[in-house]
């Protein structure tokens, strides 16, 4: 019987505002990859995207292992706009079929994230909950309870290599140290359920404002999420999608309010934080 295996791997959502490059949040949307030793070299899929050796799960694959016997059926239900971490999701899954095939127990953090540049999405996709990234590693911690998040997904896409294109080599040390308060109050926030400083640490100076002219429109809704009722908004990632964060007697209202500014221009998700993180299973 042919070597079978199923991996199951969530989107995510990276940065929250200050943490650029280190925090993520994993959400429950999904990526599927069914991997089968058939013999021969075939991408199946439905999705807009590479069916060759440039197919990101491959590559993902190939890190470990030679893909050429061997069928992947890809499926997904990840917007592919930009922002909520389809191809961190793309090399975690190869990676992590051709880890439990051939049981090498590879370091696939370190793997993922060297493919993806860098290791926020890879990480919230391999552990789930909400991660905190340094020195190579991971910190996972539980998504505190009555915290919710609702997508604003445009329907125009933005490349992530354009959005890091626009970030600037060296940035002023008020900046810096805007970004390093904000961000320990985010953490406080999250890590007592306190919802007023998860509020006030949402924001960004590192990459938010100098992206904002790509996508003006999901920039706009990032300023303006906590008068319509939200704890606010930060960009998924490099964008254009936009995370909206909110506690749960919030949320019905801010999804609501949402729909009449995205109309037109992008749809809107009430989208759990996931806990878990990828798994494989053997068929
Ligand atoms: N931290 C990354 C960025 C996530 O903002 O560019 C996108 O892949």
């Amino acid at each position: 019987m042919n070597r079978r295996r199923v991996v199951r791997v969530p989107a995510s959502s990276a940065n929250l505002g200050p943490g650029f490059d280190a925090f993520a949040a994993a959400l429950s949307l999904h990526m599927e990859l069914e991997v089968e030793e058939t013999g021969s070299f075939a991408v199946e899929t439905d999705l807009q995207i590479a069916t060759d050796r440039r197919n990101l799960a491959v590559r993902g694959f190939e890190a470990l292992h030679a893909p050429d016997r061997f069928t992947f059926r890809i499926r997904s239900n990840i917007p592919l706009s930009g922002g909520l971490g389809t191809s961190a999701a793309a090399y975690v899954a190869g990676l992590m079929a051709a880890d439990h095939l051939f049981e090498l127990d590879a370091d696939l953090l370190a793997h993922a994230s060297e493919l993806e540049g860098h290791p926020d999405n890879v990480a919230a996709a391999l552990c789930g909950g909400f991660v905190v990234c340094a020195d190579g590693r991971a910190t996972r911690f539980d998504i505190p309870a009555g915290l919710e998040a609702v997508l604003v997904v445009p329907h125009d896409p933005v490349r992530t290599k354009e959005a890091r294109a626009a970030l600037p080599d060296v940035v002023p040390m008020a900046d810096a140290v805007f970004n390093v308060g904000h961000a320990s109050l985010l953490m406080l926030g999250l890590a007592k359920g306190e919802w007023d400083l998860v509020a006030r640490g949402l924001r960004d100076r590192l990459h938010q404002p100098h992206r904002a002219h790509l996508y003006p429109r999901s920039a706009r809704l990032v300023e303006q999420a906590p008068e319509l009722g939200a704890l606010g908004a930060t960009m998924s990632g490099a964008g254009p999608t936009v995370l909206v964060w909110c506690h749960l007697e919030q949320t019905a209202g801010v999804v609501a309010a949402l729909r009449r500014e995205a109309e037109g221009w992008a749809d809107v998700r009430r989208t759990p934080f996931e806990p878990m993180g990828a798994d494989v299973r053997e068929l």
